[in-house]
């Protein structure tokens, strides 16, 4: 643990000054700087050493703002539906040349986003990781030969496969890293842009490189992502299945999900950033029920879940009774590490479900476990918004909580937005 630190802090350093390079002088200062780094590397640590190869010696730096300098190519999910299928598989490739084309640019203006922290955040062991993933990701993307056939096209694929297992984490790694790094920092806005525009960019990446990989699988009603049937109901049912299961996991019981409205809507639309939004929406209504009912958890009120559905949007209210959100707390619920996990002083609680439900090696498709970062509904209404759409909460102190989201569809008379 000891090398791997100093291993770190060491390539911190080194990687901080090699954002700032301009002349050859302060590259050669840099080279050393590395070779340093690179010398201590192979006497302590074979994993570190491979690692340090692996980001340093392909950091490029004209390559990287030269990506950055063009703007990302954001494609609405109308051009995504109706891009062709053409039965010899040629929008597979066109695919695979577009992400080509667009994944180095859109992983550069990341890279950007990093260089731009205040210096003591980027320095934070953890976010320097997932800047680390980033510049790999660049190089990887950027360095790929063109896409001219099929075999090129599964290699593609394959290492695209790889790029989404790699960065599955980034979510907790960011919120780790932040809630470490968080309170040397002033500028509470500047934390809010950087996480909304990473969460959001790292959304859409996932999003155009599942489309890629979904395009080449037949599935009925399916156009890569794009489902052209989805029935809301399913989508909630399966999440309200899996929070239950967190549920009692660590509380040993769960409420009930009632559900109303427009049950059996079938529309167009991409499941994918519902499989981010609503588990957090619906662990928080489980959670804060659970909890407000201590001493009755095998009798708890239900939740209500209604759905609506009209020309322009759909929306989701989820309605608990969980005892709200206090006055004074009503601001903060949408902050970035804004939680109250943990403050819950009883025995129950601290031993019991919602550690665990928060603590265990749970995968959640946001990302994997969320620890009570507080980082479930910042994520969700930043995903929302990036959605043409919003997430709010009407708090009913004493009662319960109402949690709107409303979506634009993707077929309707205006633009939803451009992934
Ligand atoms: N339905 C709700 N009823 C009462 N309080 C809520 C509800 N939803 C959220 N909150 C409050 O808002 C806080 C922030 O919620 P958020 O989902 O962002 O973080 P978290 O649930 O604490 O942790 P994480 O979601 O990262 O696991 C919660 O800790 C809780 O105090
Ligand atoms: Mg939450």
């Amino acid at each position: 643990m000891w090398h791997g630190k100093m291993y770190r802090d060491l390539f911190s350093s080194s990687l901080r000054v090699l954002h700032n390079i301009n002349s050859t002088a302060e590259k050669g200062a840099v080279a050393t700087a590395l070779s340093v780094t690179r010398t201590f590397t192979s006497l302590e640590q074979a994993d570190a050493r491979e690692r340090n190869r692996s980001v340093t010696s392909f950091y490029n730096q004209p390559a990287i703002d030269a990506a950055a300098d063009k703007p990302a190519v954001r494609l609405s999910p109308t051009t995504l539906l109706y891009s062709g299928k053409s039965p010899d598989g040629n929008h597979i490739l066109r695919s695979a040349q577009y992400l080509h084309k667009e994944l180095p640019v859109r992983v550069a203006h990341r890279i950007v986003a990093f260089r731009g922290l205040p210096f003591i955040v980027g320095c934070n062991p953890t976010i320097l990781q997932v800047h680390e993933l980033y510049i790999r990701a660049f190089h990887l993307t950027s360095e790929f030969p063109p896409i001219r056939d099929f075999e090129d096209e599964q290699k593609y694929s394959q290492m695209v496969r790889g790029l989404l297992d790699d960065h599955k984490d980034v979510v907790t790694m960011l919120a780790e890293g932040f809630k470490e790094s968080r309170r040397h920092i002033k500028d509470e806005q500047l934390v809010r842009r950087f996480l909304d525009n990473t969460l959001t960019s790292r959304l859409a990446l996932r999003m155009l490189a599942e489309h890629h990989l979904a395009l080449k699988i037949e599935r009925p009603h399916h156009v890569g992502i794009i489902n052209t049937q989805m029935s809301l109901r399913k989508v909630v049912d399966n999440w309200v299945d899996f929070s239950q299961k967190l549920s009692e996991s660590k509380y040993g019981y769960f409420p009930n999900v009632k559900l109303k409205g427009h049950v059996n809507a079938t529309f167009p639309y991409i499941q994918v950033p519902l499989d981010y939004i609503l588990p957090e929406l619906l662990k928080n209504a489980m959670r804060a029920t659970m909890e407000a009912n201590l001493d009755n958890p095998n009798n708890v009120p239900d939740i209500s879940l209604t759905i609506a559905n009209n020309d322009n949007d759909f929306i989701i209210r989820i309605s608990d009774r969980g005892g709200g959100i206090p006055h004074p707390d009503v601001h903060k619920v949408f902050q970035y590490h804004y939680t109250t996990s943990g403050r819950v002083d009883d025995d129950r609680v601290s031993r019991g479900i919602f550690g665990e439900m928060m603590n265990s090696d749970q995968q959640g498709p946001g990302g994997g476990p969320m620890h009570g970062f507080g980082f479930g509904l910042p994520t969700a209404d930043a995903y929302a918004k990036f959605l043409g759409g919003s997430l709010e909460i009407q708090s009913m102190q004493g009662i319960g909580s109402d949690t709107y989201l409303r979506l634009r569809h993707i077929d309707g008379k205006f633009e939803s937005f451009r992934i």
